[in-house]
């Protein structure tokens, strides 16, 4: 009967109305709280690559922290380039470096990407 088929279609709009929302907040609430690198905003993510990558690639030489000297001069801490340089013009230096045209630096290899990481984790030093 029609009035029969109306009726069951009413309870299963029913339970898609309100059961499935009530499955997502239930899936929501028992997801751990994670600190994976996939919910982290991306910038976050960038600034540690960056300094992981200026550790192995770049510490040798510039100092990389708030404080101290760099390891081997007459390289300039990274600091000290933060202050001297905006966002934008350090990471266009850092392309020119990157594709190996600078006087004094060894040639990188460094990745566009890796280019931005790097300038991104200079561009998050605090200066005291
Ligand atoms: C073998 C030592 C050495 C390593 C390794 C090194 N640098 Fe340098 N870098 C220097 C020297 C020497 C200079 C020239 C003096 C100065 O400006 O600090 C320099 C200059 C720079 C400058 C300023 C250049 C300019 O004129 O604008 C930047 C930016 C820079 N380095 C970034 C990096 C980054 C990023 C890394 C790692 C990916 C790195 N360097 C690795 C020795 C090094």
């Amino acid at each position: 009967m029609d009035a029969k088929r109306g009726l069951d279609g009413v309870s299963r709009v029913l339970k898609i109305r309100v059961i499935a929302p009530l499955l997502v907040v239930a899936a929501c609430a028992s997801a751990p709280v994670s600190t994976s690198s996939a919910k982290r905003p991306a910038a976050e993510v960038a600034v540690e690559r960056g300094r992981d990558l200026a550790e192995l690639r770049c510490g040798g030489c510039h100092g990389l922290g708030l404080y101290g000297e760099s390891p081997r001069s007459p390289s300039t801490p990274f600091r000290d380039m933060r202050r001297g340089m905006t966002a934008l013009s350090f990471q266009q230096r850092m392309e020119t470096i990157a594709e190996g045209r600078h006087y004094d630096m060894p040639k990188l290899g460094l990745t566009a990407g890796e280019a931005d990481d790097i300038a991104a984790y200079i561009e998050s030093l605090e200066l005291p």
